[in-house]
């Protein structure tokens, strides 16, 4: 069977950018970053993806194309017996990183639904924040919204690579970046907003923390979806002509980019408004409708707002689901359409209870966590990190000289070149054995 192929680089990028930038540039890193103390947690954040961070990446396109496989089957060609359970391991983490992903995409549609209707539009903290954790801790509702979240990112799968995933990035990213400028200059024209601005651009090293680097970096490979053979997998669909290291760089540069806008355009207001910085997962959802309570055509702007976060997480979703859907054709000799189907049943029914964890299966703990939580926390703390130090030392140890070739053909060593193995050999496994340990 022939694999598809991207339409054109451009093509490729906005795909990859779009499994990228998602919840995790606009949901999670505005609430993350708060939470530890602001600037240093940027300047930390940055170094980590234009170090580590580049080299796993360029190290999964690298292996997806040099092996024209899956997450599991680039393993097993070119690593044979002894690594595909790395591969299979990553498809698993998106396996269940896509059930509690869906939940709070669902969150994202049911807002657009509390745009239209106008009740989110608000400026009164604790009418947001009622509504907010209302609305996630009902029994009924998040699993509707969870269903058509799961149900809108399987029709893309279906609509295949080309069709499906590259249209869907190549229109909705840029429109995604524009509304962000808007809302930012809106938010930053505040009264009080300057206080914010400040805390999250002034690094005080002080607060830098092992929490902190930990935080940092889970995000970090959170945010560039590494370490899961997404960039495995996408790296399979791209021609020998395309240079992985200007599509890399291009993909963390807009990555790195929407962080550095949802926070300029999270933080400023959350200060202007009085809300608490460390809310935590609420912060977005509660921030934002203040601010459009104060704009000109806000509820304009909220809908836009909500629909575009919703595109921002289904490019995100679509990649979690293809990763799996691909290992799964590929592997049980299965068609698209069937694989796609059992999968996003799977997922929708594991995030059932991790969407009744927040609300009536709240007493039920492991260690803890309710499910959400545990999800979140085993697959962002815990699988993650391991698959990403396999990933380092199979690219860097095991896998190097194809890995080079697909990166610098015609035996070319420069200097950058010797800086990614340097990384992917000594660096990432230091940094993120690091991760592991702490977290244990
Ligand atoms: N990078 C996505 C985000 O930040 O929202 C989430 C993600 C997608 C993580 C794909 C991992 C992944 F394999």
């Amino acid at each position: 069977m022939s694999r598809s192929q991207w339409g054109s680089r451009l093509g490729f990028i906005l795909a990859a950018a779009g499994s990228a930038i998602g919840l995790g540039a606009i949901w999670k890193f505005p609430y993350v970053a708060a939470t530890n103390g602001g600037g240093a947690f940027l300047f930390i954040y940055l170094l980590i993806c234009m170090t580590v961070g580049l080299a796993l990446m360029l190290g999964e396109m690298a292996l997806g194309r040099a092996a024209n496989s899956n997450a599991v089957g680039s393993f097993r060609q070119l690593g044979g017996r002894a690594w595909p359970w790395v591969g299979f391991t990553g498809v698993l983490v998106c396996f269940l990183i896509y059930s509690f992903y869906s939940v709070v995409g669902g969150w994202t549609i049911a807002y657009i639904g509390k745009s239209l209707s106008g009740s989110i539009l608000t400026s009164d903290a604790k009418v947001l924040g009622d509504t907010f954790n209302g609305f996630i801790t009902d029994p009924v509702q998040p699993l509707i919204y969870h269903g058509l979240f799961a149900g809108l990112t399987l029709a893309v799968v279906l609509g295949g690579v080309q069709k499906g995933i590259e249209n869907l990035s190549k229109f909705l990213m840029p429109a995604l970046f524009v509304l962000m400028l808007v809302l930012i200059v809106r938010g930053l024209t505040l009264p009080g907003a300057m206080d914010g601005l400040l805390y999250f651009l002034t690094p005080d090293f002080g607060k830098v923390t092992g929490t902190m680097l930990v935080d940092a970096m889970g995000l970090a490979f959170f945010s560039l979806s590494l370490g899961m053979g997404v960039m495995i997998t996408y790296g399979s669909y791209v021609g020998r002509d395309t240079p992985l290291l200007g599509s890399s760089l291009w993909v963390i540069a807009l990555t790195v980019m929407t962080c550095f806008l949802a926070g300029l355009m999270v933080l400023p207001a959350v200060f202007a408004f009085g809300f608490d910085p460390s809310a935590g997962p609420g912060l977005t959802f509660i921030t934002m409708p203040a601010v459009f309570a104060q704009m000109a055509g806000g509820q304009l702007f909220a809908v836009l707002f909500f629909c575009l976060l919703l595109v921002a997480a289904l490019t995100s979703s679509v990649s979690l689901l293809e990763v799996v859907v691909s290992a799964v054709m590929d592997e049980f000799k299965l068609p698209r359409r069937r694989a796609a189907l059992l999968v996003s049943a799977g997922v929708f029914l594991l995030g059932i209870p991790a969407s009744l964890s927040l609300g009536i299966w709240r007493e039920y703990t492991v260690f803890g966590k309710g499910v959400f939580d545990l999800l979140d926390y085993i697959t962002s703390n815990l699988l993650m990190p391991l698959g990403e130090v396999l990933l380092a030392v199979f690219v860097g140890w095991r896998v190097w000289p194809v890995v080079q070739g697909e990166l610098a053909p015609g035996g070319r060593n420069p200097l950058w070149l010797r800086a990614m193995r340097g990384f992917c050999r000594y660096l990432a496994p230091v940094l993120i054995l690091g991760i592991l340990v702490h977290n244990l």
